[in-house]
């Protein structure tokens, strides 16, 4: 919820195009999203997602990950938080970040780091998602909002949106109708959890008013 003084503050992470962090600060840009974007990192120098970020004017940083190919190594871990907790965000918004967050970084964010997935979690979770989901034959599948927690894609969900598969689907045509999915999902969860609508127990999420769920 927006702090008496001033808007509720994004963090976003993200390794790729960055299409949900612009479906994100476009939403915030036409007041659907009560807060602003205050900071942008990658963990790819050349992501398109910083490009979105800074063509915006809002503050993008690369955060070189070190030595492993899927997390960061200590120092990188936190130098993100510290980054993070200097420009005081509220909420962490995962966004095609192809990392796992460590111990330290989900604890001092506990409760605050979000995640989107292109499934219905929790069928499907891990790596393209919408290629198991074509292979598996499933005849629906979708994308997931979830806070993030110590596990793979397995933290409390959100919000869910259904998308059919279609006879003929292939990998790129089920991926494009997932991410146009994924593109009013995300926007529809960050806006509850910015207006305080959420609230957690165990693993069930209840949002004020119904809130984002499968469409
Ligand atoms: C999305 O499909 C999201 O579900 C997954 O990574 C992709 C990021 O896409 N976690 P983009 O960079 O937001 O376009």
């Amino acid at each position: 919820m927006a702090i008496a003084s001033r808007p509720f503050r994004l963090g976003v992470l993200g390794s790729g195009q960055g299409s949900n962090f612009v479906a994100i600060a476009d939403a915030i840009t036409v007041g659907a999203v009560p807060a602003e974007v205050a900071l942008v990192l990658s963990d790819v120098a050349e992501a398109g997602i910083l490009a979105h970020a800074r063509s915006r004017g809002i503050p993008a940083s690369f955060l070189p990950s070190g030595a492993f190919r899927t997390r960061l190594d200590e120092k990188a871990e936190r130098a993100a938080v510290a980054a993070l907790q200097a420009t005081g965000v509220d909420l962490v918004v995962l966004a095609g970040f192809m990392r796992v967050l460590k111990a330290e970084f989900l604890g001092t964010f506990a409760g605050r780091v979000i995640n989107i997935h292109p499934s219905l979690l929790p069928a499907f979770p891990g790596r393209a998602a919408w290629k198991q989901a074509l292979a598996y034959g499933v005849k629906v599948t979708g994308c997931t909002v979830h806070f993030v927690d110590a596990g793979v894609d397995s933290g409390p969900i959100i919000g869910q949106r259904a998308v059919p598969v279609l006879a003929g689907d292939s990998v790129e045509t089920l991926h494009q109708r997932i991410h146009a999915a994924e593109h009013a999902l995300y926007p529809a969860c960050v806006a509850a959890l910015a207006r305080g609508e959420v609230t957690v127990c165990g693993r069930v999420v209840s949002v004020a008013g119904g809130g984002p769920v499968v469409g």
